[in-house]
């Protein structure tokens, strides 16, 4: 059944035997019918732009606290230009980017995750400080290379060094890449369950780039459209479910 949702309107099927209507939602379920089926098909719409709804969105939206995870330490590595595409990308949405470089940070191999100390004032600084910025953030999104199939182990690495409550109930979106035409999907999905089990809200929108060398420059600018497509619709989930979650949790706090 159509529910009466804020702003929508219809796409095109993707199955041609199918009909899309653009008429008021009425789903008509029907084997037995002899006309090909006619489906109403919706999708969220933002307001029109300018609108008095358009602007109260976006007076009641203040930018975001992100942490950004970068995922590898190879010399030559392409996670640099891929991290510079992800700052851009969210900085120009007036959002606030800190990225954590697993390089720069030079935290090496997990000897003892900041949860496992049992006496934390023992722990590094460093791990402390990052667990702040971690606690801090509104979101997070983990930049990853596929190694051997699987997410990279710098990636894994750094994060692995907290608590999965200093992560609690935030969301999570997942960038991922290669130099080969996959872009990292496999990577991508360890990474769901990773994410997850940090108690992250991981996107379903994900940005995976193939060709990695050639989609992006060193500089971060993307050579295709697609590419913005996709960043477009990741950042609309991250957005939302991050001001989302931040309300629930600023009003109701986190399971104990
Ligand atoms: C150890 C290692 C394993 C790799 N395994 C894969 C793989 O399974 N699938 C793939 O598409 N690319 C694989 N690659 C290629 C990387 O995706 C590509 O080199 C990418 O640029 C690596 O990211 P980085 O340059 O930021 O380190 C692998 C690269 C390395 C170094």
């Amino acid at each position: 059944m159509a529910r009466n949702v804020g702003y929508r309107n219809t796409v095109e099927s993707p199955d041609p035997s199918v009909q899309v209507s653009s008429s008021p939602a009425i789903a008509i379920s029907s084997t037995l019918c002899h006309r090909p089926q006619t489906v109403q098909i919706q999708v969220e719409q933002e307001p029109p732009q300018n609108s008095p709804a358009a602007a109260t969105m976006a007076a009641a939206r203040p930018g975001l606290n992100i942490l950004v995870f970068l995922g590898s330490v190879r010399e030559g590595r392409m996670a640099l230009r891929v991290g510079r595409y992800v700052q851009q990308l969210l900085e120009k949405r007036q959002h606030k980017v800190t990225i954590l470089d697993p390089k720069e940070l030079n935290l090496g191999e997990v000897e003892q995750p900041l949860h496992f100390y049992k006496d934390p004032s023992l722990a590094p600084v460093i791990l402390h400080q990052i667990n702040k910025q971690i606690q801090e953030a509104d979101g997070f999104v983990v930049v990853s290379a596929e190694y051997n199939s699987g997410m990279t182990p710098a990636l894994a690495s750094i994060m692995d060094n907290f608590p999965p409550v200093s992560y609690g109930y935030r969301p999570s979106a997942i960038v991922t890449y290669s130099m080969g035409q996959f872009g990292g999907i496999r990577a991508a999905m360890q990474l769901r369950q990773f994410l997850s089990e940090l108690t992250t809200v991981h996107m379903s929108s994900m940005i995976v780039i193939p060709k990695v060398h050639e989609s992006l420059s060193e500089e971060g600018s993307a050579t295709s459209d697609s590419l913005a497509r996709a960043s477009e619709a990741m950042c609309k989930q991250l957005e939302w479910y991050a001001h989302a979650l931040k309300t629930e949790r600023n009003t109701n706090g986190i399971p104990k």
